[in-house]
């Protein structure tokens, strides 16, 4: 078998077999196949297309191609979730408590941000003392212990995906559903979780730019588990505008804690009640979404989900006064605010450029070597269809750096949208999709 008849075939829109396919995963794990033949792979892929049989396959390729996470040690069903990625999204920090205190564990493995998405392990290493890195003993216990832990993905689990991710990076091959839905799923099915809720995001800050093309990628996903006897739920959700109040790392931390309190967004709150109850629905720990959502809401006004909170952070080494004081996460310099140039309604906020602002300002990374700086960011005073007095304050931009000051307000200022008329806001939950 030679990479090359395997690239020109797919270049000619022909359907791979399950050992083609292996070849090319394994051998660029490997470093037998070298850059240049995988991108042109990919690239083939990409405009060719997989279809399903091919889609499923490169999956369990990539899953298999490291070490599998095997959590039957832990009772209960083990339910994770997995947003496709949006800007200011902080809520496995909310969700992962929230149905650990209902007696759903979780044992999770997250990632870092790239672009202008966020990522969970660098919200949570804001946190002093945070040990993203456990030994898989560590974590199998910590989670039978107190029924929660997150991690990074070791470099052994799916080295498929992180090094065909970085290259599809640099090559212009992210957004083909085929390879965003494989990337994704081959993540979950190592992970070892008997069931997956999906946050599929839609709109201006998300991969998914139509509800249609969220929805395919939904079905793709829901059909890639059932193949993988994994149950799976995807849920579409609302990325036009960012998901609550606070973008950047250390400021997300303290909205997620806030949400836990129940002093949080409406609209985070909302969508980690939808996520949380569609978990306890596949965990079989209740009868329908509106009983599920009252079980949740319970352990929020209990402040059992903000204990599991400090349970958790605790457990993994973190400074667990975060709950009751915010000083001990890093704090930016400069604190300047953005204003209204005109009275009216904010009509819209693309949460793409959001996020590309709160990047800019170092709380996100353009290329995987950046580094991080935990104290920056953005908070939002005003939501879409909220109305805005000429000089109000608007943002909150949260800084290091006058520089990166500067250009993160010119993109605040192309970012939102100020009109006479008041918008028809979108919901939040847009649709669910099941295998
Ligand atoms: N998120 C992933 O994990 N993989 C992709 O390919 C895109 C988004």
């Amino acid at each position: 078998m030679r990479a090359y008849d395997i690239i020109a075939k797919k270049r000619d829109g022909k359907k791979l077999t399950l050992s083609e396919l292996e070849f090319m995963v394994s051998g660029f794990v490997k470093e037998e196949i070298p850059d240049c033949q995988m991108a042109a792979f990919l690239m083939a892929c990409y405009i060719k297309g997989l279809d399903i049989e091919e889609t499923v396959t490169l999956t369990q390729v990539m899953a298999s191609s490291g070490e599998q996470i095997d959590l039957s040690s832990i009772s209960g069903v083990k339910v994770d979730k997995h947003s496709t990625g949006g800007v200011g999204d902080k809520t496995t920090l909310v969700l992962t408590p929230l149905v650990a205190s209902v007696g759903v564990p979780v044992a999770k493995m997250s990632g870092r941000s790239l672009g202008h998405t966020g990522g969970t392990l660098d919200k949570l290493e804001s946190i002093p003392g945070y040990k993203v890195s456990l030994s898989m003993e560590e974590f199998v216990g910590q989670v039978m212990r107190i029924g929660l832990a997150v991690i990074g993905t070791g470099e052994n689990i799916n080295p498929a995906d992180k090094k065909i991710y970085a290259l599809r990076d640099v090559t212009a091959t992210i957004s083909s559903l085929p390879l965003i839905a494989s990337s994704i799923m081959s993540k979950k099915i190592a992970g070892g979780a008997e069931a997956i809720v999906l946050d599929v995001k839609v709109g201006s800050g998300a991969f998914m730019k139509s509800q249609k093309e969220a929805e395919e990628i939904a079905k793709l996903m829901a059909d890639i588990g059932k193949k993988a006897e994994r149950k799976t739920v995807a849920v579409i959700t609302n990325m036009d505008e960012p998901l609550g109040f606070a973008v950047g790392n250390a400021l997300e931390v303290r909205e997620a804690i806030e949400t836990l309190k129940g002093k949080g967004p409406k609209d985070l709150e909302e969508l980690c009640l939808e996520l949380g109850a569609q978990m306890l629905l596949l965990a079989k720990k209740a009868g329908d979404l509106s009983e599920a959502k009252s079980m949740l809401k319970e352990v929020i006004t209990s402040g059992k989900a903000l204990d599991k909170f400090s349970q958790w952070i605790v457990a993994q080494g973190g400074d667990g006064s975060v709950t009751e004081s915010y000083r001990c996460l890093p704090q930016a310099k400069i604190v300047s605010d953005y204003l209204a140039k005109e009275s009216g309604y904010i009509f819209s906020v693309n949460a793409e450029e959001v996020g590309r602002a709160a990047m800019i300002l170092g709380a996100g990374r353009e290329s995987k070597k950046d580094k991080v700086d935990l104290a920056v960011g953005l908070v939002f005073k005003k939501k879409v269809g909220d109305y805005a007095e000429k000089g109000e304050v608007l943002v909150e931009i949260y800084a290091n750096d006058m520089e990166k000051l500067d250009q993160a307000d010119t993109i605040i200022d192309n970012a939102i949208n100020i009109e006479k008329e008041k918008p028809k806001k979108k919901p939040l939950v847009l649709s669910t999709v099941k295998e």
